[in-house]
């Protein structure tokens, strides 16, 4: 960053210049500087309002629109002269638009302060994000649902504790997976409805003397309103922690997946091979393959939720209405945003390219005695207490480990000495299929029924 020699902001007032390690401590445009497309364009709809209720003239107006546009060409090819002098991006647009224009851009703050307009900053590049982000989040929803599809009759062990419980279809496991990201989903949209309030006339806290129209800014800059209350409006930062804690969610959700994927891929559960592409090797391990971006991933939802906890405890003993506490609000929020797009663009490239290793997934699921309590229904469904049910099967599972077979390999005559009511058609529930066939009501793991969750999400995501 390059410093110019400019005069102090609002130097009129001091006596003293600021003091040199002061100037560098509390200017923000080293941060602050992402967000001048916003800025421009929250002051190109600042102007035009004002020209319209007669503030500016026409001709002022379009030198102010002209200039910015400007502004925003130096900034883009990079040629602009960003100054800590100038402490923020705000100051720096403005400073550079007067030298363009003149006495033009000096009335381009009339009728607002910084404060109302870095909160339209901030929410201007926030609802642009989260629409990034969206995106991602439903190409990954897309790649999960494809992966669902080929594999809705995939068998593999169910886990609780993660000990083996019951067989599922790992169609089934992936459209857990997708449940998630639909809430996720319904999050951020409902987030994103109070970030698209715009605070943008509330000035410095009292709002202004000046005849603003605040619902032509508004509509000119996609708000869906102006907010109610001008104190409120320029120290709520509320809807930046309600996306720090979706984001968060998020994260815990992808780190959830990236920890099945992680002990998937290892050789002890062998269920899955990771694409090279995403994996890498060992430096001193030659027979080394790491799941590396499922291992980042889970380690960045912990930086997203130190963010969540920095911005609320930003937040928590603030007086009303603007403090200087909130340019902290920044870092945090514009790291959340860019880890959770890149986890969840790792992710949605990743997920296509996984391999089930379904013969490994269907051995586990016939070691792991999946189907007791399929055993343990078929007893009560000929009239057995589930209790004593829950005992027979304790009995007829520990045969199997001390003989080493799957329950479904124990031959009829051995069966019986635990209960007579047991006859050939037990081993129709037995079965891995026959197991997972018979939880086809909604919500189940049967195949059939995995087919239609899958297809009623595809319609769910139409546009
Ligand atoms: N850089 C400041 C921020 O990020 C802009 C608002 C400054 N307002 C003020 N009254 N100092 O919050």
């Amino acid at each position: 960053m390059t410093t110019v020699n400019s005069e102090k902001l609002s130097s009129a007032r001091f006596a003293e210049a600021t003091d040199a390690f002061v100037e560098v401590f509390t200017a923000s445009v080293d941060f602050d500087q992402r967000m001048a497309a916003q800025d421009i364009q929250g002051s190109i709809a600042h102007a035009t309002m004002l020209a319209k209720v007669g503030i500016l003239t026409d001709t002022e107006r379009d030198a102010i629109i002209g200039g910015l546009n400007q502004v925003q060409q130096e900034i883009l090819s990079g040629e602009f002269v960003w100054s800590i002098k100038q402490e923020d991006v705000h100051m720096n647009i403005e400073a550079r638009l007067t030298e363009l224009i003149g006495i033009a851009g000096k009335k381009l703050h009339t009728g607002r302060s910084r404060n109302d307009q870095v909160a339209t900053d901030i929410r201007l590049y926030l609802r642009h994000e989260i629409n990034q982000i969206l995106a991602q989040l439903v190409r990954l929803q897309t790649a999960i649902l494809d992966l669902a599809e080929q594999h809705a009759d995939t068998i593999m062990p169910g886990f609780t504790h993660l000990q083996v419980a019951q067989p599922i279809t790992f169609g089934h496991h992936l459209m857990a997976w997708f449940e998630m990201l639909v809430r996720d989903k319904e999050r951020l949209e409902d987030c994103c409805k109070r970030v698209n309030i715009m605070p943008l006339g509330a000035a410095a806290l009292a709002g202004t003397s000046y005849p603003i129209d605040r619902f032509m800014t508004a509509e000119l800059l996609g708000f869906s309103r102006p907010s109610a209350n001008s104190l409120d409006s320029v120290s709520d930062r509320d809807f930046a922690i309600e996306f720090a804690a979706a984001a968060s969610i998020i994260m815990m959700h992808l780190s959830r997946f990236s920890e099945e994927l992680i002990l998937w891929s290892s050789a002890q559960f062998d269920f899955i091979d990771m694409p090279d592409a995403f994996c890498t090797g060992s430096s001193i391990m030659p027979q080394k393959k790491n799941p590396d971006v499922p291992e980042l991933v889970r380690g960045k939802s912990g930086r997203v939720t130190g963010h969540l906890v920095a911005l609320l405890m930003l937040m928590k003993s603030q007086p009303l209405a603007y403090n200087k506490d909130n340019q902290e609000d920044k870092e945090p929020l514009f790291d959340t945003a860019d880890t959770l797009i890149n986890c969840l663009r790792a992710y949605a490239d990743m997920v296509p390219h996984i391999r089930a290793k379904t013969a490994n997934m269907y051995n586990s699921a016939k070691r792991g005695f999946a189907t007791a309590t399929d055993l343990a229904d078929y007893l009560v469904r000929k009239g057995m207490a589930f209790r004593d049910a829950h005992e027979v099967v304790g009995l007829a599972v520990r045969l199997g480990l001390e003989t080493g077979r799957d329950l479904s390999d124990i031959p009829l005559a051995e069966l019986h000495q635990f209960s007579g009511l047991i006859t050939e058609e037990v081993f129709t529930y037995l079965t891995l299929e026959g197991s997972v066939a018979a939880r086809k009501h909604i919500g189940g793991t049967a195949p059939e029924t995995v087919k239609k969750a899958i297809a009623v999400a595809r319609l769910a995501m139409l546009p």
